[in-house]
């Protein structure tokens, strides 16, 4: 499945594989001005094939390597669209071999195997015709993850930083102690309206985001205390954020209110 949706002059594709009429965990990429933010999952690029050449797109960005966001990188580069990257993620996603040994069941079910393409690095800024954006390296989510900022529109192209104000799970890869350092650093900018791939568009997106960091900040803290207290992961979990819900269970706890926890604590251990 493929979804279009127009903020202003900005249009967003949600893009997800569809499995008995459902589809499964979709993820949203952006168009706008000829940039095509994120290129979706491989599992959706027969409905890629048929819908990329209408928008006219004139160069891709990757926000990150991960196999949901550069599925379908090779149609682009197949019509000699450059593709670019923050530079940590160019090896990953000219040779996804490098790492999608480690994919999980889920993983490969909804979003498959992502073709490799060719990459190049991201400077400090980008532009499009009419637009300038600001790259901000922002590590937490992965350690290439990129935001776009165009500060004279007020957007922010978040990539999988943001999310939400309050979610609780954290993949089993993510570092939550970069992501803080991440917020903070982005919130020495000002911007209004958050584009994020889980396919929610945010007003007053900067107050959002200072709110998802204090409520981090918050957690940190419960944490710490309960753990100097002597209380096990599993009951701080479950008090601070109630037990795991289906999405550990569907993702082998790859997606878990745990990781969030264990991902706290793990600068003390
Ligand atoms: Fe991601």
């Amino acid at each position: 499945m493929i979804k279009n949706r127009q903020f202003g002059s900005v249009l967003q594709l949600e893009m997800g594989k569809e499995i008995n009429g459902r589809v499964l965990y979709s993820m949203a990429a952006y168009f706008v001005d000829g940039i095509l933010f994120d290129t979706g999952p491989y599992s959706v690029t027969g409905e890629a094939r048929g819908f990329f050449p209408s928008l006219a797109v004139e160069k891709v960005v990757n926000t990150h390597h991960h196999e949901d966001h550069i599925g379908n990188n090779y149609l682009l580069a197949e019509q000699g669209i450059p593709i670019f990257a923050h530079q940590k993620a160019v090896p990953l996603i000219e040779d996804p071999s490098q790492w999608t040994g480690r994919l999980l069941d889920y993983q490969k079910l909804v979003w498959e195997y992502p073709p490799p393409s060719p990459c190049l690095p991201l400077g400090e800024y980008f532009q499009s015709r009419h637009h300038t954006f600001r790259v901000i390296h922002t590590p937490g989510h992965s350690l290439d993850h990129i935001c776009l900022l165009e500060e004279e529109q007020g957007w922010l192209f978040s990539g999988d930083l943001f999310l939400g104000e309050k979610v609780k799970q954290l993949r089993s890869d993510e570092d939550i102690h970069q992501s803080i350092q991440s917020l903070q650093y982005l919130l020495q900018y000002k911007f209004d309206t958050i584009f994020c791939c889980s396919g929610r568009v945010f007003e007053d997106g900067w107050h959002k985001m200072q709110a998802k960091l204090n409520w981090w900040q918050e957690i940190y803290q419960q944490v710490i205390n309960m753990k100097d207290r002597d209380l096990t992961d599993e009951d701080i979990r479950d008090q601070l954020l109630g037990e795991e819900n289906i999405l550990a269970q569907v993702t082998e706890g790859d997606l878990a209110k745990m990781n969030l926890i264990r991902s706290f604590l793990a600068l003390r251990r």
